[in-house]
């Protein structure tokens, strides 16, 4: 076999635990680069990208999205088939051929693991709504009605309405976190556990680098199904992207029960018959302190829980100073945080916080103390596209009038052709349409600008790659301005450099005071490297900038 599990283990001699120094690139496969004209991002396209992704960007690991067999109501996130790809998306050979030709690279391949449901067209749910003595009965959730009739909880699902769907049948509703075509699997089976532990044997053993689990915190569920109760008046969150009627209530008992803990141990174990591989989890926001659970208690859990509460923060430096600093106080030893910023479920950075503030936001991703995870488009700013109702794909909104995800997932801007380089199909036939300002915000035509979105990255990408502190240094948050909302200042240092991050979050001048004078590395303005400045350090409004402090400059080791 191409690309086997030998790639691994060599990858793996490499460095332990590769993910401490890399970068993830977030590419979400239908949007990324169409390869066969048909208007859908798949693997041959992705395949296609690797030199962009590694060379010119920098970027070490690349979380694929999902490609398994899927009628694509939930943009793969409905399988229908674990251990096949999905035509749409290429074979299984192109996926040997992504996992041979990214690891010739040195770029690692992370994949999507699926374990909360199937999509309704999955041959096991078509077995299970067969009959209540078919043998796959018990691997999805179904509950008889309440006693006065009805669905048998309250329980709200994220695309909106009940999570329990009638099924005429057989006389009983069956559980969808999600869409009604989303049935949820249900854990408690043995049988379940074992089949869906060897999907991740099949994909592991053909040299997959990693998994990122999707909705991982759901596996679970309360198994006397109590009722959630109702959330207190003002609980919407203003980043969330799920239907209204999710947020009327505390969802306490449809997820996070803690055996999910223990199924997540499983997975893991699992995972580790294959040294130097990957779990990421996503899970949705929570105090710091359940999300360090996620570790496991004997670090047994997940490498890398996602934290969805930092791109729920708003964004002021003393809000997002608080977060930081609980994150790595709640940090088990051993443990190691991953930032994202971005991400496929949530508005573009560039368009929630304007283009000034995205670079900003690029300084922080690549400078925190943390494996940093970057959405496809944000390394050229790319912003939400509105997309007409007939050209919708998220049926999370089609079916139920909620948000649309489809104005972040609109298709990577590769050239000023036709479709933005991104597919050579008829505009019409494309997956999303491409944003409107694509002929300024694209691969290309950044590439040949120096103060453009991705030079800013792959400087930073270089900047960090080349700096041990940067890298694995440990953080320190300075103090800020008086300011609440103004400056995040962070000191990283390691034995061999030490540098100092100061963000200026609003459109105004500030200064602040560092610990010590050093030189400009980058700055996201027009400030020239190499300037000397500090101790005390003006910042233009919008400045971010990274100064590095030769040794004979410190005037502390933090
Ligand atoms: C995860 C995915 C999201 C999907 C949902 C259901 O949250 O990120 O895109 O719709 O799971 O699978
Ligand atoms: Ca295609």
């Amino acid at each position: 076999m191409i690309g086997g599990s030998a790639n691994n283990a060599q990858l793996a001699d490499a460095g332990a635990a590769w993910w401490h120094d890399a970068v993830i690139y977030e590419c979400h496969l239908p949007s990324f680069r169409d390869g066969n004209g048909d208007g859908i991002g798949d693997l041959d396209g992705l395949v296609a990208s690797l030199d962009y992704l590694g060379s010119t960007l920098g970027i070490d690991a690349i979380w694929t999205g999902p490609f398994y067999r899927s009628p694509l109501l939930d943009q793969g996130f409905d399988v229908s088939d674990y251990t096949d790809v999905e035509p749409t998306f290429g074979t299984l050979d192109t996926f040997d051929r992504l996992i041979c030709e990214a690891h010739a690279r040195g770029l690692r391949i992370i994949i999507d693991y699926i374990p909360n449901h199937t999509s309704d067209q999955h041959p096991w749910f078509v077995e299970s709504r067969s009959s209540l003595m078919n043998p796959k009965r018990h691997w999805y959730v179904w509950r008889d009605p309440a006693p006065g009739g009805g669905v048998p909880n309250n329980w709200m699902s994220e695309a909106g309405g009940s999570v329990w769907e009638w099924d005429d049948q057989t006389g009983q509703y069956y559980l969808h976190s999600h869409l009604k075509e989303q049935p949820d699997l249900n854990w408690r089976t043995a049988d379940v556990r074992t089949t869906m532990l060897d999907v991740l044997r099949f994909w592991l053993g053909r040299g997959a680098d990693g998994i990122r689990i999707d909705v991982a915190h759901m596996l679970m569920k309360d198994p006397g199904f109590r009722d959630n109760p109702s959330a207190p008046e003002g609980n919407d969150n203003m980043f969330d992207l799920q239907h209204p009627d999710f947020g009327s209530q505390l969802h306490i008992h449809d997820r996070r029960h803690p055996d999910t803990h223990e199924v997540l141990a499983q997975i893991r174990a699992v995972v580790d018959e294959y040294p130097g591989t990957v779990t990421i989890a996503e899970i949705e926001a929570m105090p710091w302190e359940d999300w360090a659970r996620y570790y496991g208690s004997a670090m047994d859990g997940m490498h890398l829980p996602f934290p969805f509460r930092l791109l729920e923060t708003p964004w002021r430096a003393d809000l997002l100073r608080f977060e930081l600093e609980a994150l790595y106080e709640s940090m088990p030893d051993g443990g190691w945080p991953t930032i994202a910023l971005g991400n496929h479920d949530r508005v573009r950075l560039a368009t929630r916080l304007g283009a000034a503030q995205a670079r900003v936001a690029a300084v922080m991703l690549l400078t925190l103390a943390a494996t940093p995870c970057l959405l496809y488009g944000d390394e050229l700013g790319l912003i939400e596209q509105a997309v007409p109702i007939a050209r919708q794909r998220d049926y999370f909104a089609r079916a139920t009038g909620g948000v649309t995800r489809d104005p972040t997932r609109t298709p990577m801007p590769w050239n000023g052709g036709p479709n933005a380089g991104f597919s050579t199909a008829g505009e019409s036939d494309l997956w999303l349409p491409v944003a409107h300002n694509a002929d300024d915000v694209n691969v290309d035509v950044q590439l040949t600008n120096p103060a453009s979105f991705l030079s800013m990255y792959r400087d930073l990408l270089r900047l960090r790659t080349a700096s041990s502190a940067l890298r694995r240094g440990k953080i320190a948050f300075l103090p800020g301005t008086s300011s609440r909302d103004s400056v995040l200042a962070y000191l990283r240092t390691s034995p061999i450099d030490q540098k100092i991050v100061a963000l200026n979050l609003v459109d105004a001048p500030t200064a602040v005071r560092v610990p010590s004078a050093g030189t400009v590395a980058i700055s996201t303005t027009a400030r020239g490297a190499g300037e000397t400045v500090g101790p005390v350090l003006r910042l233009a409004a919008n400045e971010a900038v990274v100064i590095d402090v030769p040794k004979e400059l410190r005037h502390e080791d933090h």
